[in-house]
């Protein structure tokens, strides 16, 4: 889909054959951020990594953070640190039990909304988006937006939908189900240029944090369910 938002042409990508165009057949021409003026104020003219421009700068610092401090080597060596914080977070958790949130209440919020008309969202509050947002949405639905460097294209920003490719039921069974099964016994995933989940994006600009997020997310996980 093709929009302009005041005088800037942008493309929403939202199936997975358009994901694979852009991040893989023209991931070249893709491959840039937009020159934003946030991140261009917050990261002193976009020094980070994840707003860079592509180029030579950009190379620099991905090899530099892949080398020193994201590689499956480099990870490893983090692994007591990690545990120390895990226990520390399990800790802080079992801690505040029973204080983070107020079951009685969101029960109440939701009692209250069922007696009025279910079709109306005027009503709809600040608890009500976070319940909707809570119980329908991924942590990211986007993926960084990325620039056109190339020709054609030369200027058009880039939004790759991936809520909409990770719910668009040509491709998944029961695509509104929260259903983690569907993993098993098959090829799909995170890694794979299948283009279907992506919730790490692909190709040059995507996560470079994967082995960091995997070794913390599996100590949570064996953690946890050593100390429940
Ligand atoms: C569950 C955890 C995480 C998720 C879901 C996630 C997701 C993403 C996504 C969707 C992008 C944009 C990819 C694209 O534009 O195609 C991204 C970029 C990035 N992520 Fe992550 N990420 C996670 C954890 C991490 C961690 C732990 C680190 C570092 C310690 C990290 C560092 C980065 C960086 C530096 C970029 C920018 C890469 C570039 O522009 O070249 N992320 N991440």
């Amino acid at each position: 889909m093709l929009l302009h938002l005041g005088s800037i042409r942008t493309l929403v990508a939202s199936s997975a054959e358009a994901a694979k165009e852009i991040m893989k057949t023209h991931d070249l021409s893709f491959c840039s951020r937009p020159n934003l003026t946030i991140p261009n104020i917050l990261l002193y003219g976009s020094k980070s990594i994840a707003f860079a421009p592509y180029g030579e700068y950009w190379r620099q610092l991905k090899s530099l953070v892949m080398l020193k401090l994201l590689s499956n080597t480099r990870v490893k060596s983090y692994k007591k640190v990690r545990e120390n914080e895990i226990d520390l977070m399990i800790q802080a958790l079992g801690e505040s039990c029973g204080t983070i949130v107020d079951m009685r209440i969101i029960e109440e919020h939701v009692n209250k909304k069922k007696g009025e008309d279910a079709e109306s969202n005027e009503g709809e509050d600040f608890v009500d988006i976070l319940l909707d947002l809570q119980k329908n949405h991924d942590t990211s639905d986007f993926t960084l937006h990325r620039d056109s460097l190339k020709d054609v294209a030369a200027g058009t920003q880039v939004f790759i939908n991936a809520w909409a490719i990770g719910r668009d039921p040509a491709l998944w069974e029961e695509s509104n189900e929260f259903s983690p099964e569907r993993f098993l016994n098959n090829s799909i995933n995170y890694q794979s240029l299948q283009f279907k989940w992506l919730p790490f994006g692909a190709s040059r600009r995507s996560c470079p944090g994967l082995q960091f997020r995997c070794a913390c997310y599996r100590a949570c996980i064996s953690k946890y369910r050593l100390q429940v």
